[in-house]
């Protein structure tokens, strides 16, 4: 219905029913059962289509099966479980097996920064597509979903092309704008979702058909040209880094000039024209998105020749503001942490997660560590994948355990399980009371009252 209605605003792209050879139920196969592939492809088999979830890797598809989930997303097991009972959801580390009788095979595998230059590495993606067209059987449609520089479609087709002379293969782009800790939920009502076509109806209406459950819940399904899509992901990613960044930088200035940064952040987000979203001033962007794809933008923008320099400075703002907090904390422990003890409470780049992917924390303890301080830290889910990064580093059972003696307590991620501890009871077990809060979620007062001399984001409280 929605898609009616943008259609002829978007690209061009008229709305497909479903032709005659497009069937409603879909055969969906996921290559990459990672944070994006394993919700997509539950959330697509929970829409009632079936759906194969291929992974190479052998332990993460063993774990899955036995009812493990390989990574902390909430409401995923239960997902995942029910879809795998009825029989919908079924998982092999077989890509020819996989991809059998599919109508569409989603490229969902990662796409980190490349060594030395800071472009997406692409060789997973292109991998992933070589094996797909030498095991497809039929026509199908690849769709990549992974977030992908413009032209990959291009090349994506090109290898198609050259492997498989044979069939009808048709390459779409459908970036995926999940949130981690809210995946699922962004899944199944998302703002929209972006497919990026070369006008081939076939490609047109299977897409159609493969979401078009979500059109009950109102998501706008927008059809564009593949390049589009492909930068439409990098815009949107690198205009939310932008956000934050803005009002990091006006952060600083509030504590410079004696301002409130969340007046001001809520000052101008009640504007519609500005929003309130992505204002909140903390200790910089990060995890597995915004630094990467802002980093491969910025180099899309220097191969074309046209650079992208707000986004150029966005990137250097937000690398120089993570160490900066490594030096915030130790102003607060009076100009020298050698041999002092900080306790950090969250070290995942967000709440609900347990990516540690660029996450703030990393570049914080690498500070605090160059700056002689011993480390403690909590995290309710990322310790057992940040321990092997940060091996100084004392991980502890809970937040109390972690402010026990310790010079400095620090919120780095606002995890829910910190928002209404005993500020009292912590600051009574600690060496030094300071309270360093990257996420202005204590209030100065209840600070205050505990004892402690806290140090905010973007606020003069001390
Ligand atoms: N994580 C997010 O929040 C998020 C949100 C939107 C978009 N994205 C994009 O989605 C893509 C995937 O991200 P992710 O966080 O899910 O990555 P991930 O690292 O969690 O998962 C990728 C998976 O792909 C598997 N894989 C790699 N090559 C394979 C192959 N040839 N065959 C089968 N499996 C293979 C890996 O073993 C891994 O399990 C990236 O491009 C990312 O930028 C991520």
């Amino acid at each position: 219905m929605v898609l009616q209605c943008l259609a002829p605003m978007l690209g061009g792209f008229q709305p497909h029913h479903p032709a005659r050879d497009v069937k409603y139920h879909m055969k969906i196969t996921m290559i990459g059962t990672g944070y994006v592939g394993l919700v997509s492809g539950a959330c697509f088999a929970d829409f009632g289509h079936d759906v194969v979830c291929v992974d190479k890797d052998a332990g993460k598809i063993a774990a899955i099966e036995s009812g493990r989930m390989p990574i902390y997303e909430p409401g995923l097991d239960q997902l995942v479980g029910s879809n795998a009972a009825a029989g919908r959801l079924t998982f092999t580390t077989d890509v020819a097996a996989g991809v059998k009788g599919a109508d569409a095979i989603f490229i969902a595998v990662g796409t980190p920064s490349r060594r030395g230059d800071g472009h997406a590495d692409l060789s997973y993606v292109y991998a992933a597509a070589r094996e797909i067209v030498e095991a497809l059987d039929a026509p199908a449609v690849i769709v990549t979903k992974s977030t992908v520089p413009v032209g990959t479609g291009d090349e994506v087709e090109r290898i198609a092309r050259e492997l498989r002379p044979d069939l009808d293969i048709q390459v779409v782009s459908n970036p995926e704008f999940l949130r981690e800790g809210a995946a699922i939920g962004d899944f199944k009502r998302p703002d929209r979702v972006v497919v990026g076509t070369t006008g081939s109806e076939r490609a047109i209406a299977v897409m159609s058909q493969i979401y078009r459950p979500l059109s009950l819940n109102q998501a706008p399904l927008m059809f564009t040209g593949r390049r589009t899509a492909e930068l439409i992901k990098y815009a949107a990613n690198a205009f939310l880094a932008t956000k934050i960044t803005f009002i990091n930088e006006m952060a600083d200035l509030c504590e410079a000039v004696g301002a409130q940064v969340q007046d001001v952040a809520r000052g101008i987000g009640l504007d519609n024209r500005i929003g309130s979203k992505f204002l909140h001033a903390g200790p910089g962007y990060g995890g597995s998105c915004f630094p990467k794809d802002t980093l491969a933008l910025v180099k899309t923008g220097q191969d074309y020749d046209t650079p992208v320099r707000i986004v150029e400075t966005v990137v250097q703002v937000n690398d120089l503001r993570k160490r900066a907090m490594g030096r915030k904390i130790v102003k607060a422990l009076g100009g020298d942490a050698r041999g002092r003890t900080v306790a950090l409470l969250g070290l995942t780049f967000k709440p609900n997660t347990d990516d540690m992917r660029d996450a703030p924390s990393i570049a914080i303890v690498q500070a605090l560590e160059d700056a002689g301080a011993k480390v403690v830290a909590y995290d309710p889910e990322g310790m057992a994948v940040a321990a092997p990064m940060m091996p100084g580093v004392t991980m502890v059972g809970d937040a109390y355990e972690a402010a026990q003696g310790a010079d400095a307590l620090v919120l780095v991620t606002e995890w829910d399980i910190f928002r209404a501890l005993d500020l009292k009871r912590l600051a009574a077990s600690m060496a030094q009371k300071v309270l360093v809060d990257l996420r202005n979620i204590y209030p100065a007062a209840e600070a205050a009252e505990a004892g402690f001399a806290l140090t905010r984001v973007g606020s003069q409280v001390a």
